[in-house]
């Protein structure tokens, strides 16, 4: 059977984001270390990426790295960053062939000088890209995210840039990383976890939420299509009757 042919392409979600949970049980099933999970994570990163931009959805976000990640054994924290460094170096030009955008978000100036230097090296060279927007979430937390939007603001007010009059939901959004990227029509979780665990929790107020047993690196295209698939099969209503939406 055939999946993809099943996605209407007319209604593709804009922006998916993702999740990436498992890795480590994942591991642990074939009895390796944790690391082995991380790195066969990858495969799942570029098949995942690859059937996204295939299909014309404009931008993938993927939870990479929590700012709670941090609390995680030196050695998987360090063996994570080293990771990172690795696949950006490693990947630049397949984005550049497929004119992939590479974007992040999060506190980023805490990441490793390394990890920090590959990350730019990486959005620099692929700032010209046009097909679909990569984005990482890298020492991203949605908590965060908000106290800094929402210290970005009252500067702005001392600054007397701004009035709190003013402050509406578009002032708020253009201080959050993912201000000018649409928010995520579909959020899909591998692992089998029902929580959010500090994603986007801005963004994703009228979400549609899909959760899948699959451990990230089992993750394939098949499974973004099958997301898809059931995406397309839901109503989103957005406060109104049912009755109100149909067409
Ligand atoms: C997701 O897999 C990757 C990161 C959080 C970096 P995990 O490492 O959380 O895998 P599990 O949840 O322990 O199986
Ligand atoms: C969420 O996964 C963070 C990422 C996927 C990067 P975790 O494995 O860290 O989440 P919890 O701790 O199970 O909630
Ligand atoms: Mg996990």
């Amino acid at each position: 059977m055939d999946l993809k042919s099943k996605i209407n392409l007319e209604s593709l979600p804009k922006h998916i984001a993702i999740i990436m949970d498992g890795n480590g049980r994942w591991a642990k099933k074939h009895g390796k270390p944790r690391v082995f999970g991380h790195r066969n994570g990858v495969k799942a990163v570029r098949d995942t990426t690859e059937a996204a931009a295939e299909l014309g959805v404009e931008n993938i976000t993927l939870y990479a790295f929590s700012t709670e990640n941090w609390n995680r054994p030196l050695l998987e924290v360090n063996a994570l960053m080293a990771l990172l460094v690795e696949t950006i170096r490693g990947e630049i030009s397949t984005l550049n062939k497929n004119n992939i955008r590479l974007k992040a978000i999060g506190d980023l100036k805490k990441l490793p000088p390394r990890s920090y230097k590959a990350l730019m090296e990486g959005i620099e060279s692929t700032k010209n890209n046009t097909r679909m927007n990569l984005i990482l979430a890298l020492n991203y937390s949605a908590r965060w995210e908000i106290m800094n939007a929402v210290q970005n603001i009252a500067q702005k007010i001392e600054d007397k840039q701004l009035i709190s009059a003013n402050i509406d939901e578009k002032t708020f959004e253009n201080e959050l990383s993912t201000s000018g990227i649409p928010d995520p029509e579909l959020l899909i979780r591998t692992s089998g976890e029902s929580r959010i665990s500090n994603f986007l929790l801005w963004q994703i107020a009228y979400s549609e939420l899909y959760f899948t047993p699959i451990l990230w690196p089992e993750f394939r295209r098949d499974h973004l299509y099958e997301a898809i698939i059931d995406f397309q099969n839901r109503e989103r209503r957005f406060g109104k009757t049912s009755e109100q939406v149909a067409k």
